[in-house]
């Protein structure tokens, strides 16, 4: 027999086996063991979260031969027919591709006539809201009164896009996006009857990479049983989904912590390496901000499912909430610029220095983390902080961490301040500060932050 796709094996055929939506489950059961049926029902919720599933159960729930119920026989013709999608009482179009006013008259002319075999003739409609206007006024009065042994199910991603008229005249049912631990869990008994092994972490990982999408975890999952040929390993499942380590988002996040900007640049020269997906390790990093941020405001709020909360804890700590927010909103709103550009770890790192250059704390100037040891105490207060003498973050006579080392340069002399002639930064500050527009700006400008930037601007350039 042909291979089926897991997300095709493994569809629900009951309301038991589906995952998450308990709202949803909770209402169609009570509905279905009072017999109280209406016509026409709506499913909206992002893709793969189980529209056309439930629709197809409850197509069966109707039509079952055993009599209508919350528990089809899943045994009978008619449910074995529709668990397939070939039933000849139950129409499942695709709205994308009959949007035209005639492909819904035809499909009403149909409607008066009563069904070949089953209980009811059931028109799934999915992504109804293609439907032209037109189609949709030609529906109505159908969709109002229609005939005894006519159920409508209608599916949609985009609700907003439906008239109100048809809006009122349907159950409105919405699915929610399956979060991380619904989808672990549905996987688990799943690879346990494929008799695949799997390393629990790499479940995590696909069930993130997933968002939301119960048919994307499913899919990622074959994906990785063919990239991973036997046991399924953390590692490659990283690597499959070009997302980077946790490891690296800890240590890009412990470098930022202290400002350290040349360890910063190192995690993100090793990240480049591996050739991640930028979005993804920008996800990552927005994700674990979050979840510092969470530990911060409640630290009973980070579960251990990941076996990392001690690490995040003792991070937390590290952070000033001011900075939590600041790097999430940088950092959400440079997910725009990353797609727009053509070197995406130009852009990647970008990020990372607006970050630190934009702190409230001038992060770029702290010290180097590892010379830094990790306490694990709470961050300083802001005045605290400021009172703290400012270090540039590499010294400003040697090359840049990802420079080769000029060879003519001998460095300071032992013992002699590394400041004491006269440097390149030197003159950047002098020209930053007579340059007429940035003196317009500084009279100008009410804000904070160019001051703080021409005070760091002249903190290092005094050094
Ligand atoms: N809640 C769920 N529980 C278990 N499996 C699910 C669930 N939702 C989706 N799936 C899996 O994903 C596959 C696709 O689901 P389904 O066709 O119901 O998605 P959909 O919401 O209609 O998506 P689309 O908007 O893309 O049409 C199913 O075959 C099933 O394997
Ligand atoms: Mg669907
Ligand atoms: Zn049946």
């Amino acid at each position: 027999m042909s291979y089926q796709v897991l997300a095709r094996k493994w569809r629900p055929g009951d309301f038991s086996e589906v995952a998450g939506q308990e709202h949803v489950l909770k209402t169609l059961i009570n509905a279905l063991d009072k017999q109280r049926l209406h016509h026409a029902y709506l499913f909206t919720g992002t893709r793969g979260t189980g529209k056309t599933t439930l629709a197809r159960i409850l197509a069966k729930c109707f039509n079952c031969e055993q009599g209508v119920s919350a528990t089809p026989c899943n045994v009978c013709g008619v449910c074995a027919e529709i668990s397939e999608g070939r039933h000849l009482d139950l129409f499942e179009i695709d709205a994308a591709s009959r949007t035209k006013v005639e492909d819904t008259r035809d499909l009403l002319d149909n409607v008066q006539f009563a069904p070949s075999r089953a209980r009811f003739k059931v028109y799934l409609i999915d992504e109804v809201h293609m439907l032209s206007s037109h189609s949709f006024n030609a529906l109505l009065k159908t969709l109002e009164e229609p005939p005894e042994h006519v159920k409508f199910l209608f599916a949609t991603t985009d609700p907003q896009k439906l008239p109100v008229t048809i809006l009122s005249r349907c159950l409105q049912f919405h699915l929610r996006n399956l979060g991380p631990k619904t989808i672990v869990k549905y996987l688990g008994p799943v690879l346990e009857k494929e008799q695949i092994e799997c390393e629990t972490d790499a479940l995590w990982q696909i069930a993130d990479a997933a968002a939301g999408s119960m048919r994307d975890a499913l899919t990622l999952l074959d994906q990785a049983i063919s990239y991973c040929q036997g046991r399924i390993k953390a590692e490659a499942v990283v690597e499959m989904l070009g997302i980077p380590p946790r490891q690296h988002v800890f240590a890009l996040l412990r470098a930022m912590a202290s400002g350290d900007l040349p360890g910063v640049l190192k995690v993100s020269r090793e990240l480049a390496g591996q050739i991640p997906d930028y979005a993804q390790t920008l996800d990552s990093l927005l994700s674990t901000l979050h979840r510092l941020a969470l530990a911060q405001a409640y630290a009973d709020a980070i579960d251990n499912h990941r076996g990392d909360r001690g690490e995040i804890l003792e991070l937390a700590g590290k952070f000033s909430a001011e900075d939590l927010q600041l790097y999430y909103q940088i950092g959400a709103r440079g997910r725009e610029e990353l797609a727009l550009s053509g070197d995406a770890r130009a852009a990647f790192e970008m990020l990372l220095l607006r970050m630190l250059v934009f702190s409230p704390e001038p992060a770029v100037t702290a010290a180097p983390s590892s010379e830094t040891p990790s306490s694990g105490e709470p961050p300083l207060p802001p005045e605290t902080r400021e009172s703290q003498p400012a270090e540039p973050a590499f010294p400003s006579d040697s090359a840049p961490p990802w420079e080769e080392p000029a060879p003519s340069d001998p460095g300071p002399a032992p013992g002699q301040p590394a400041k004491s002639k006269p440097t390149a930064n030197d003159s950047l500050v002098a020209d930053f500060e007579q340059d007429p527009v940035v003196q317009t700006l500084v009279r100008n400008f009410s804000g904070t932050v160019l001051r703080d930037s021409v005070t760091t601007v002249q903190s290092r350039g005094s050094q």
